[in-house]
């Protein structure tokens, strides 16, 4: 079987990707029996293009979704999905909350029925997204972005991640009844997406004095304007509105920053605490050995890191997303205890720390949210479909696997050893991995986060080697979908080693040029 979490806005904020600030002991027990991609990016940091992109194992340049505004199948190519692939297979494939991107993006009805085995189920209190459920300082309900809610007092006494939960348990109790067919189940999470809507208890482990701001909040002085993003989502939010940040450069005052990390580390807590569920209930289904469990962002988020917010650019911050890949039988043999998966409730515990000293194996290799159906293909020992003619970019994950299997046999007396950090980075993967961002001009303007297809003027394409990350902004043509690396209009390059936020663009030095022209190439 497959359980495959995806994660809305879900950047490695989580204790097992060493970002000790935020509680995710869930996340975290998963990791220790999985293999942990430290360098795994997406290809579009927004929600829509990026789905389309995994889910189809093909780049937005090919499925020619940029935007919200179109379906593959008519758009682009009728090409076969991760899940279809695997009902067409014979597995039960089945979505629960935000898989594919909801609207016609997925045809409105998450193409259904070509990729799932029955019609995806959507947690009815979605719908409150953009309604004024939150109350207020002034006893009243608003559209606020920091939300949290007393459960029992929200619309149906429930949120949507926990009615999703509730159902992803009754389906997995199901599936126990006939074990005759394998299954596909994809799990996808809306928290910690925005509006940051969860139980007001998550908020209590996280104390406001402790929360730590972006440790490069500016925006960096040699930054090109195109890659900013002004963060309109986030500014229609009444809490924000209230406060008349200015177009499009803000700055967000210091302590709504801090709120803002505060609220997002209680939804990632939150949606861990979802996770911890279903994966119980896995693990009391008899479930847990043998299901592979994917679990990942749609893409990153930034909390001021470059003065941003959001999403919506081509930084570190928002193309790097957690990947976990639990292998029962392979990544889950060297800490084994009776049990692989108990639920962790940290309200009960009132945040203590559960440490998993013990740490999966991981990986430094760089890796695409592309690479994984293929990867999964191979694990279910199901047809790895062919690869896409044009697409020079023709790996999956399993070679990285199959080397660790060697190294693992090598490794195996270690087992019982849980101070040990396995580490296998020696492998050689990909090279480069990349992403892009569309803009509809040079300098922020209010559809800069979202342009319409038709409105595409430019497109950033950026480049994540091991030391680098270097990115061109150039003229596109979005009625042929044309990008002319002719026209440059801004770069930007960027050296990991010495600058890991991305601070110091030196893509216009001259000492550069040389390497600037070779990464061009
Ligand atoms: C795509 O292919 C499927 C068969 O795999 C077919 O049922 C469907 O109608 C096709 N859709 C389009 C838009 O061509
Ligand atoms: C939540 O709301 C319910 C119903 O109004 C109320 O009984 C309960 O005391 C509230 N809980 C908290 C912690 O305020
Ligand atoms: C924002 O502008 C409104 C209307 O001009 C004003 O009433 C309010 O005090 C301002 N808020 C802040 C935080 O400056
Ligand atoms: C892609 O992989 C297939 C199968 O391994 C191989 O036949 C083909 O030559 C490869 N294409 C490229 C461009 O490397
Ligand atoms: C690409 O840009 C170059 C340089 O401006 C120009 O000469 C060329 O015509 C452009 N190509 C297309 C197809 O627009």
């Amino acid at each position: 079987n497959v359980l495959f979490f995806i994660i809305d806005d879900l950047r490695p904020a989580l204790g097992c990707y060493d970002y000790p600030k935020v509680l995710s002991p869930n996340i975290d027990q998963l990791a220790s029996h999985s293999v942990k991609f430290m360098n795994a990016h997406v290809q579009q940091t927004v929600c829509g293009p990026s789905r389309t992109s995994f889910l189809t194992s093909r780049r937005p340049d090919t499925t020619r979704l940029y935007d919200f505004g179109s379906y593959w199948r008519n758009h682009a190519g009728n090409y076969t999905s991760l899940p279809q692939h695997f009902k067409e297979n014979g597995y039960f494939t089945y979505s629960i909350g935000k898989v594919f991107h909801p609207g016609i993006c997925s045809n409105y009805n998450d193409d259904y029925p070509l990729s799932w085995s029955k019609p995806a189920y959507h947690p009815p209190t979605q719908q409150y997204k953009m309604k004024p459920v939150c109350p207020g300082a002034d006893g009243k309900l608003h559209m606020n972005l920091l939300c949290p809610v007393n459960v029992s007092t929200q619309p149906e006494h429930s949120l949507p991640d926990i009615q999703s939960t509730e159902h992803a348990l009754q389906m997995i109790k199901s599936f126990s009844m006939d074990k005759t067919q394998p299954f596909f189940l994809a799990v996808g999470f809306h928290k910690p997406h925005i509006p940051y809507k969860f139980p007001e208890e998550y908020l209590d482990l996280y104390p406001l004095s402790e929360i730590d701001l972006a440790p490069n909040p500016f925006i960096p002085p040699d930054l090109p304007l195109v890659a900013f993003s002004p963060y309109t989502q986030m500014r229609i939010r009444e809490d924000v509105a209230a406060l008349n940040l200015s177009f499009p450069f803000g700055p967000i005052p210091t302590e709504f920053q801090r709120k803002i990390r505060q609220h997002y580390y209680s939804s990632v807590t939150y949606t861990d605490s979802m996770v911890g569920k279903v994966l119980q209930q896995l693990e009391d289904s008899g479930f847990a050995d043998d299901t592979i469990i994917v679990l990942m962002g749609d893409h990153g988020w930034s909390l001021g890191e470059h003065g941003d917010w959001c999403k919506y650019e081509n930084f570190e911050v928002v193309t790097r997303v957690p990947l976990l890949v639990h292998i029962p039988g392979m990544t889950d043999a060297y800490h084994r205890k009776a049990s692989k998966f108990n639920y962790i409730d940290l309200l009960k515990t009132r945040g203590n720390k559960i440490a998993f000293s013990a740490s999966g194996p991981h990986s430094n290799g760089l890796v695409e949210a592309v690479d994984l159906y293929p990867t999964l293909a191979e694990l279910a020992q199901i047809p790895i479909p062919p690869t896409c003619p044009e697409n020079p970019f023709n790996v999956s994950l399993n070679q990285w696997l199959r080397n660790a299997k060697k190294i693992r046999k090598k490794y195996l007396f270690l087992e019982y050893d849980n101070s040990f950090f396995l580490t296998i980075s020696a492998v050689s993967w990909k090279s480069a991995v990349f992403s892009q961002y569309p803009r509809p001009s040079d300098y922020p303007q209010e559809n800069t986060d979202l342009p319409n297809l038709k409105d595409i003027r430019i497109m950033g394409y950026t480049m994540r080697t091991h030391h680098h990350r270097f990115t061109e902004w150039v003229t596109f043509d979005p009625v042929h979908f044309f990008a002319n690396f002719s026209q440059i209009h801004a770069r930007e390059l960027y050296l990991r080693d010495s600058d890991p936020l991305e601070i110091y663009n030196v893509a216009n030095l001259e000492m550069y040029s040389g390497l600037v022209s070779k990464l061009h190439t």
